[in-house]
């Protein structure tokens, strides 16, 4: 695991557009995870599905994955898209078969799984050469939002820790507060 997990009691704050396309867009993400409409993904640590939902409109479907519950229930009360389901378990132990996943992506909780083993089992599930796209706080960020800087990572963290899990880094960019990263899996 990495720092610590979400409040789910906070989880209406993560569905303010203002709030959230102001650090991460929906065009960006959907660019990054190269959404074809006929993929397979998972969205690792989906929440109240603010940007599941809009990766799911340009995909066959998406697996929201959450260790929380209570996070599901909010996406549920949200309304979940038809080719959404939703998936209860950590990113170390995914249920799915091995490169069952087109590919993956995950917003604002790189922080929170960051571990060999999360890593190892994206790798596992994620077909080869499949994309995964990483948008999370940056340790190199202002701090003016988001967790303590001293509960993110940087770009070049995360990236060391994605190549040692055997991917290929083909685009990362630190931003303000920040960081976006593109992965091939093994
Ligand atoms: C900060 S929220 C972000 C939610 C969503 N990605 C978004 O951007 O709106 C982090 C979410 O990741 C989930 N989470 C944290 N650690 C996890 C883990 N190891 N496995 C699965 N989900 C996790 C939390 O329960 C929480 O719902």
């Amino acid at each position: 695991m990495g720092f610590h997990t979400f409040d789910a009691a906070k989880a209406a704050k993560l569905d303010d557009p203002a709030a959230r396309y102001r650090y991460v867009s929906a065009e960006e993400l959907v660019w990054a995870v190269g959404a074809t409409g006929t993929a397979t993904l998972a969205d690792l640590g989906s929440g109240t599905g603010f940007y599941t939902d809009d990766v799911a409109a340009h995909a066959e479907t998406v697996y929201g994955v959450d260790v929380q519950e209570a996070m599901h229930d909010h996406y549920r009360e949200n309304g979940v898209p038809e080719n959404v389901e939703l998936v209860t378990a950590e990113v170390a132990a995914l249920p799915f078969d091995d490169g069952e996943l087109d590919g993956a992506f995950s917003t604002m909780t790189f922080h929170e799984f960051a571990d060999d083993d999360a890593i190892t089992e994206i790798a596992r599930t994620v077909a080869a050469d499949g994309r995964v796209a990483v948008a999370d706080w940056s340790a190199d960020g202002a701090g003016e939002a988001g967790p303590p800087l001293a509960e993110r990572f940087g770009l070049e963290e995360a990236q060391a820790r994605f190549e040692a899990g055997g991917f290929e880094v083909e685009f990362g960019a630190s931003r303000s507060e920040t960081f976006l990263l593109v992965g091939r899996a093994p």
